[in-house]
């Protein structure tokens, strides 16, 4: 039996209802569109065009998967982040509206007095995942070189999915291994002019807490910050000095509730200045910025 674009969205909106998924008729459009490989568009303009049998058990599964509580993005195995399309699956954080906050800081940044004369610009990445940060660094600022360090080889596999989509390949660099050790050589010393992380900041007792989306699909890799989530900026911050050139900048995201913590880490130091913890726009702390004291 034949059914319509029209009969498929609604049995698919009551069925994601059930299973109280927060926007059941934007989740099914845009899985049915994934399927059909059209826009949002066309489904408004065919709504009483039927699809063939093949198409609606395709989108059955799929729409099972999100019923289950898998996110749509590892379903259609995409995610918008800055304007750019990046590949994502199960082996990555999916990237946040929030961490453009961080991204559009370091753009700031390198138009300001200390980076504008310069014409290359050595950015340090830890924790690439799919490569959000860095890769839209590098694909929005040519100056970019970009050094993207994981611990998952899965993920740097993404990161390099990623770089090749965006045409940035040759300006990105990878790194398997734990925060900046792989960077920790005398040819790489005070040679970055940015060590940007959005390390892994959940508190370990409070990631099941969280919602099933997050819980059981996104990568516990990902998310983990040990006992108290700072375990991570820690690490950064003690071993940033050897790494940073002078007035590098150190620029994490950070948790809503986390910038007195890193305030209070990064001054204990005394290896920064001009700490700033800058807001998002539910006035939650969401990156902390900081220069290389050169003293
Ligand atoms: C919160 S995700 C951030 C991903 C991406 N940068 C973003 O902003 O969407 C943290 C990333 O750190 C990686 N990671 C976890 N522990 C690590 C470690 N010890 N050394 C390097 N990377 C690590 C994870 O695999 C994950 O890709």
């Amino acid at each position: 039996m034949l059914i319509s674009i029209r009969d498929l969205i609604n049995e698919g909106v009551k069925k994601l209802e059930t299973a109280k998924i927060a926007s059941p008729l934007l989740d099914v459009q845009l899985l049915l569109c994934h399927v059909l490989e059209v826009d949002k568009v066309f489904l408004y303009c065919h709504m009483n065009d039927t699809i063939d049998l093949q198409k609606a058990e395709e989108f059955n599964k799929l729409l099972e998967k999100r019923y289950k509580g898998c996110p749509l993005q590892y379903i259609t195995n995409k995610q918008e982040f800055m304007g750019l399309d990046f590949y994502v699956d199960e082996n990555v954080l999916i990237p946040r509206p929030d961490t453009e906050i961080l991204v559009e800081k370091i753009l700031e940044i390198m138009k300001g007095e200390n980076f504008i004369k310069k014409r290359s610009i050595n950015i340090a990445d830890i924790g690439s995942g799919s490569g959000a940060i860095g890769l839209s660094l590098a694909k929005y600022e040519t100056r970019c070189k970009v050094h993207s360090v994981d611990i998952s080889e899965n993920a740097l596999k993404i990161t390099t999915r990623n770089s090749e989509n965006l045409e940035v390949k040759q300006r990105v660099k990878l790194y398997k291994g734990d925060m900046l050790s792989p960077l920790l050589n005398k040819e790489l010393e005070k040679s970055f002019d940015i060590i940007v992380s959005n390390p892994p900041y959940i508190p370990s007792d409070e990631i099941d807490s969280l919602q099933i989306e997050v819980s059981k699909y996104e990568p516990r890799l990902a998310l983990d910050g040990g006992l108290d989530g700072l375990e991570y900026y820690r690490e950064i911050i003690t071993a940033s000095p050897k790494l940073l050139a002078k007035n590098g900048v150190l620029a994490f995201e950070i948790g809503w509730n986390q910038g007195e913590d890193l305030k209070k880490l990064l001054k204990e130091t005394g290896e920064y200045k001009n700490v700033e913890v800058i807001k998002d726009l539910a006035n939650l702390d969401r990156v902390v910025i900081a220069v290389l004291n050169p003293d």
